[in-house]
């Protein structure tokens, strides 16, 4: 017994009937204040339709919801509803009686807050849920970052072309942006950074500025606010100055009446996003400035309209013989307390780059008097694109978890990036984009987890990996126990199959140049040593990993205390860093007693037999799923295991060509 026909476009938000014994209780009318001006509003009462007249199918009997502000709507106001801890975007969602009859009530603060509670009814109605919730975001600016390009390339994507039409804009307004607001809307997502951190100056230009405006003004609605990459040099190549110095008072000039032309046409433009003085980019640097100076001298264009510069620290220079993964805190921990107020610096979640596995920045905790966003990769770039079914919630929710002992035991990366560990209010945690054309928007449907969980650990960075992905389950195929059970098991075990067969036991960066797909540890001959894979896994006749204790690069100098004693030793530093932080002999004995080499083939071994177990876990799964959602994925997970043994057979015998080693007892030939 096949499940209907579905449309992978919908995402998680299929509003289907719901089972006959729940349909009595969607709720069947919808009531706002009839003066309600806010368009968020407005927009939730539009998706509450939307959604019951679908779940219930016409049959709604679970009496009405009222929704709106103290504010603006007296049946909300009369019910006195305590909204206090819930700031601007929190919303309270509750069964109250009205009159001798039940109201369900989704009251907030502001019309964002409403917009939220209005989802979250619908995610508990779908999911079957009691209805009631009250939630905040604990995080400020919840935000994409589409590296995508003005001709519609997307860097890094994996998913068609951009969906952003540049050339049909501003005078179309394709409907897939009001579904792409609906999404994020959601998940809380509440900004979008519409263009490629390598960035061209040209989206500056009023042309592009035009048509920026559009796609704000269709996203607005939905509680998200548009916002640029800048290329740091624009002054030059658009305003014809000589130079782009940040203290040359031309230039900054220049940039306050470009921010004033933006607002004149974005009246609530969320900020810049800037890439500066990285692979390429132009930055501050370039005229002898820091980044604070750069970083600082936008915010104040941008201070007077509210905005934002949300600065990256991804940097590392090929003339600097340092270790790469500590060249960012070498250059951006001495700048703390530096930076202006509207400023955050960007951090990714790993000091080298978006790695199947690192260890937590060593900036977070580093930086106290600075808000330090933090920036993950839904694009799988180094993680198999989006053939493979890797889901990322585990991995964000691991490095969120990390604890940093900034301020002792327990200052974990999420405290410091919602602001509770030193006290910022300005927060904010951004998401590198996996959305495209495609029909299904992300390459696949296991990608789109990826999005979501990244939504909801946005709004929550301590909620549980395991509860979004069982949750996204729910809501993308269905609430059945016996399907959504096995799905998020399969889900959470997938980050770890992947770091098994392509970088266990701490290795990294070892796949193909340039593209990043598949294996490539030989690679040793790049004019950039940095971009080489032997670089980082410094492997010879002799033993594996980079020394980065105090008796090598000193990387383990960079964490606090505990941590680094913790990655200083291998005994105390785990499996799962291991040859990040040091450099062993293949005979190293672990923990088990087996030795490095044994167990670095095992992992290989393991992380084939995991893809090969959800090939089969899938295979059962298929009375639940439709038959173009199921096969894909089969497709895709067929094609997994092939490039799972690719990696470890290629892998394997890279090392034993270097090493001269026997595969251990018990270990498959390679095909
Ligand atoms: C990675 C990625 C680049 C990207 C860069 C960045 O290095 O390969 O395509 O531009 O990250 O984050 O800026």
């Amino acid at each position: 017994d096949r499940a209907a026909a579905e449309d992978s476009y919908e995402l998680w938000l299929r509003y289907r009937p719901l089972p006959a014994a729940a349909r009595a209780g969607v709720p069947g009318a919808v009531a706002v204040d009839p003066a309600e001006r806010d368009a968020r509003v407005l927009a939730a009462r539009d998706e509450l339709f939307r959604a019951f007249a679908a779940m219930s199918g016409g049959m709604g009997g679970g009496g009405e919801v009222v929704l709106g502000t103290p504010a603006t709507s007296a049946r909300v106001r009369a019910l006195r509803l305590d909204l206090g801890d819930l700031g601007d975007e929190g919303y309270l969602v509750r069964r109250v009686m009205t009159g001798g009859r039940p109201v369900t009530v989704v009251a907030a603060n502001g019309g964002a807050g409403v917009l939220y509670g209005a989802f979250a009814l619908i995610r508990r109605l779908q999911l079957g849920r009691p209805v009631e919730e009250r939630s905040a975001p604990k995080v400020r600016l919840r935000v994409l970052n589409h590296w995508d390009n003005l001709d519609r390339s997307v860097e890094r994507g994996y998913a068609g072309q951009s969906i952003w039409d540049w050339w049909r804009l501003p005078g179309h307004k394709d409907p897939r942006y009001v579904d792409y607001a609906r999404a994020n809307a959601s998940l809380g997502i509440n900004g979008t950074i519409l263009n490629n951190v390598n960035a061209k100056a040209d989206s500056l230009t009023a042309p592009y500025l035009a048509k920026a405006a559009a796609v704000a003004d269709v996203l607005r609605p939905y509680g998200m606010k548009v916002y640029l990459s800048a290329r740091f040099s624009a002054p030059i190549e658009l305003g014809g100055l000589e130079t782009a110095d940040p203290l040359d008072p031309s230039v900054q000039a220049w940039w306050r009446a470009k921010a004033d032309e933006i607002y004149r046409v974005i009246p609530d433009f969320g900020g810049f996003l800037v890439k500066a003085n990285s692979e390429g980019q132009p930055g501050p640097r370039d005229y002898g400035r820091s980044h604070a100076d750069g970083a600082n001298m936008l915010a104040e264009a941008l201070r007077p309209h509210g905005g934002a510069v949300m600065w990256r620290a991804f940097v590392y220079q090929e003339t600097d013989p340092e270790d790469r993964a500590k060249q960012a805190y070498t250059e951006f921990k001495p700048q703390d307390g530096r930076f202006a107020p509207n400023v955050l610096v960007q951090v990714k979640n790993g000091p080298i780059d978006f790695q199947p596995r690192e260890p937590f920045h060593p900036l977070f905790g580093a930086m106290p008097r600075t808000p330090l966003m933090l920036e993950f990769q839904i694009t799988k770039e180094y993680l198999g694109f989006a053939t493979h079914l890797v889901y990322l919630g585990e991995l964000f929710a691991e490095t969120l978890r990390s604890d940093t002992y900034a301020r002792g035991p327990g200052s974990t990366v999420s405290r410091v990036v919602d602001g509770s560990l030193d006290g910022h209010r300005l927060t904010g945690m951004a998401g590198v984009a996996n959305i495209g054309s495609d029909r299904d928007w992300t390459g696949s449907t296991f990608d789109q987890a990826n999005w979501y969980a990244f939504g909801r650990l946005a709004w929550d960075p301590d909620a549980s990996a395991r509860t979004v992905a069982a949750e996204w389950a729910g809501l993308t195929f269905t609430t059945d126990p016996a399907f959504a059970r096995p799905v998020a098991d399969l889900m959470m075990a997938s980050r770890q199959a992947m770091v098994d067969y392509m970088t266990p036991l701490g290795l990294a960066h070892l796949m193909g140049t340039g593209h990043h797909h598949g294996p490539a540890p030989w690679v040793s001959d790049l004019a950039r040593p940095e971009w080489n894979p032997a670089y980082y896994h410094r492997a010879d006749a002799r033993g594996i990993g980079f020394d980065r204790t105090s008796k090598g690069s000193n990387a383990v100098g960079q964490y606090a205390g505990p941590a680094a004693r913790r990655f200083a030793r291998p005994e105390t530093t785990g499996e799962d860093h291991l040859l990040w932080f040091h450099h062993l002999p293949w005979d190293h004995r672990m923990p088990g007693g087996a030795t490095l080499w044994e167990t670095l083939v095992r992992r290989y071994d393991r992380g084939v037999a995991a893809v090969a177990g959800f090939r089969a876990r899938w295979a059962g799964l298929r009375p639940f799923v439709d038959a173009e959602r199921w096969s894909k994925t089969a497709d895709l997970l067929k094609v997994q295991e092939e490039e799972a043994r690719w990696w470890r057979d290629a892998s394997v015998a890279y090392w034993r060509s270097l090493n001269g080693r026997a595969l251990p007892p018990g270990s498959p030939e390679p095909a």
